[in-house]
């Protein structure tokens, strides 16, 4: 090809598909989310992470980022944060239809339902964009056939962070296909730190107080009726890991499947 070939019709890295951008979110001035074409080759499960990015001086700039989409719906969707000097979110957050973008062809990671023992409560915390995988595991029917109730629980700065929101508490109860499992099985549970809001503090807090619980109407959290997804920030995830720990919780991994597993909410630049 020339050099004057418009990147968009560059062939991808080897390792990469190149998909188009169809529509981008801008939730805060330090959130977005964005979805683009889908690969009809490119095959994932709920709760996996894939490497995307951009082409950058002719070399690609990648970073894990979970899967927000289910694996059945049509296009990939992705939440990010924007961090004005980070190598690749400074230049991510400027996407706009039609903008090529990197995704990797293959999905890995731990926050998948196959790792957890099957039956009882599904608890799936998560901080700041901690909350995409759990997007895509909600939206999952699978999920529904695994766990008699699934809890979402997501603990940000400020009450225009709480993304998906509406999606989570009106949409997907309405779903076609999902509502009706949604409606049965699903429960929402977000909370605040810095601003007034009906539930204040961090997810962690409200596990040790017990106020979760009393406000869910459920039993404490206990490994023979629960199972739980960490994703966060790491101190997040340490300090929930040690309360699960606590408890008589252990960590499931790919082929070892337990009571809890845990993933960092990737992407901080
Ligand atoms: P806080 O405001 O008390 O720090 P961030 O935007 O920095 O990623 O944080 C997202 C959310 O995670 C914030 O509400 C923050 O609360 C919360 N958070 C930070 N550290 C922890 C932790 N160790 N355990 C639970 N939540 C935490």
């Amino acid at each position: 090809s020339s050099p004057s070939a418009p990147a968009a019709q560059a062939a991808p890295p080897p390792g990469f598909f190149l998909e188009r951008v169809l529509s981008v979110h801008h939730w805060t001035d330090r959130l977005f989310s964005f979805t683009c074409t889908r690969d009809p080759h490119f095959r994932f499960v709920a709760g996996q992470f894939v490497m995307i990015g951009l082409m950058v001086e002719g070399k690609p700039l990648v970073r894990a980022y979970s899967l927000v989409s289910a694996p059945w719906e049509e296009h990939l969707e992705f939440l990010s944060i924007k961090v004005q000097d980070g190598p690749l979110t400074s230049r991510l957050q400027h996407i706009v239809p039609g903008d090529g973008v990197l995704i990797g062809r293959k999905a890995t990671g731990t926050l998948v339902t196959e790792n957890l023992v099957p039956g009882g409560t599904l608890w799936l915390f998560a901080t700041g964009t901690g909350l995409a995988p759990f997007l895509s595991l909600i939206r999952e029917p699978e999920t529904y056939d695994r766990f008699d109730r699934v809890v979402v629980a997501h603990t940000v700065r400020q009450v225009a962070e709480l993304a998906y929101r509406e999606l989570i508490s009106s949409s997907l109860p309405e779903h076609d296909l999902l509502g009706e499992l949604v409606r049965d099985k699903l429960l929402y549970y977000p909370s605040v730190t810095r601003e007034p809001f009906a539930t204040q503090g961090r997810v962690t807090t409200l596990v040790e107080t017990g106020r979760i619980f009393a406000d869910l109407g459920l039993p404490p959290m206990s490994p023979a009726a629960d199972r739980a997804m960490l994703c966060g920030s790491e101190a997040m995830n340490a300090d929930m890991r040690a309360l699960l720990e606590a408890r008589g919780f252990s960590e499931g991994a790919n082929n070892r499947p337990a009571t809890y597993v845990v993933e960092k909410a990737f992407v901080t630049k």
